[in-house]
């Protein structure tokens, strides 16, 4: 049997250094914590120290923010008055002074024939403006053409039907309707796209074509009418354009998620162009209602907004609005009772911080809530 050697007992030197390393202090750790404020977990294990470096940045932190908070409320908001104030004035601004006149060209207004459209051309008529007019339904559009022409004599007024929900219509009507109408009507000085539908309901619940359709008829046939009729303006130095968004422009809109994003759309691309063609001596505004009294609701489709009073507007009121938001050359106006005051409340609301307040208060507004 092999004798196994025994392990010789520990020095007394060895046991001497092994006691004076676990009396040493233990060396300070500053571990980061994984969450998002790391200083508590240094504080608690760098000492007071760290303590003491903590509180004196706080205190220096707190005139910084102080200053940041008086820039921020204050001194850029005057900045940004100011420069406004000069970018607007008319020698730097061609659109400020170039009034667009009757004697300028004529006023082309899609979906005329009905509610705010209607009443817009009604308005411009009154401000004596040759008119051309379209809308879907034929027989009724002929018979709002005679009406105009009845109550404004002075007036031209030429209707033409046309479907703009169809793809390329922009390039029908302007390369094929166009070229038919009375001279008179080729110098478009105002161009008003306010033909528009909104197909209610949860997006999975309405039919893909309608969808389509709408995109059609509120952006793609608006983009294509700009394009062309803008360069008879850019021509001429002077004109103006109107699209009619909502109020549903500034917030996004469930239940009616697709006609919501297509007034965002009109909104977003009227402020853009307003302020390229700022020189130009032309303008493009949207306006914005929010629920106005036309046949654009169905009945069984009415919402919750449009019963309250306060918030349903008439469209003669609202077009005025418009037209006026036009004529002062804003890039977008919100109409509505009280001058707008309380779909302006509405749209604040409705852009709160909270995601699914802002959703869940659109939805109450448009619609009971419903879930899908
Ligand atoms: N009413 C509101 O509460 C409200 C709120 C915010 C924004 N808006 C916007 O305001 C605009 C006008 O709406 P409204 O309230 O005055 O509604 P409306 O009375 O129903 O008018 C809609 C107009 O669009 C025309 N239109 C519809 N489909 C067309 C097509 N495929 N081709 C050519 N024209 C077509 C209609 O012509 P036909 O009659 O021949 O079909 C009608 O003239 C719309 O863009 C709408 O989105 C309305």
């Amino acid at each position: 049997m092999l004798a196994v050697p025994s392990k010789p007992p520990p020095s007394k030197q060895y046991l001497n250094q092994l006691r004076l390393h676990k009396a040493a202090p233990a060396p300070i750790q500053v571990a980061v914590s994984s969450g998002t404020v790391p200083w508590p977990d240094l504080v608690v294990q760098a000492g007071p120290a760290v303590s003491a470096l903590y509180v004196i940045a706080l205190l220096l932190s707190a005139p910084i923010y102080l200053v940041y908070y008086l820039l921020d409320k204050f001194i850029f908001p005057i900045f940004l008055y100011a420069f406004e104030a000069i970018a607007r004035t008319p020698c730097l601004n061609a659109t400020a002074h170039s009034e667009v006149l009757p004697g300028d060209g004529c006023a082309f207004i899609t979906g005329a024939d009905s509610g705010i459209g209607k009443e817009i051309a009604l308005d411009l008529a009154n401000r004596g403006f040759d008119l051309v007019i379209t809308s879907h339904n034929e027989e009724h559009g002929e018979e709002v053409q005679r009406e105009i022409a009845a109550k404004y004599p002075q007036i031209k007024v030429k209707y033409f039907a046309a479907d703009l929900a169809a793809p390329d219509a922009a390039t029908h009507v302007y390369e094929e309707i166009f070229p038919l109408l009375p001279d008179w009507c080729q110098d478009v000085s105002i161009l008003v796209n306010d033909a528009g539908v909104g197909y209610y309901g949860a997006f999975v619940n309405v039919p893909t074509k309608k969808l389509q359709m709408m995109v059609q008829l509120n952006n793609n046939t608006p983009v294509g009418l700009m394009s062309y009729f803008l360069e008879g303006m850019m021509a001429r130095k002077r004109g103006m354009v109107l699209n009619l968004g909502s109020i549903q422009s500034f917030d996004p809109g469930p239940a009616e998620a697709t006609y919501g994003a297509t007034k965002a759309f009109l909104l977003s691309i009227s402020r853009a162009m307003h302020y390229e063609l700022r020189s130009t001596g032309i303008s493009v505004t949207a306006a914005c209602p929010g629920f106005t009294q036309t046949s654009f609701w169905k009945p069984d489709e009415e919402p919750l907004g449009a019963k309250i009073p306060c918030l349903l507007q008439q469209a003669a009121p609202c077009a005025a609005q418009c037209v006026e938001g036009m004529f002062a050359r804003k890039p977008y106006v919100v109409t509505g009772n009280v001058g707008g005051l309380f779909n302006r409340f509405l749209v604040t609301v409705g852009q709160m911080n909270s995601e699914d307040f802002g959703c869940w208060f659109v939805n109450t507004l448009w619609r009971l809530p419903k879930k899908v």
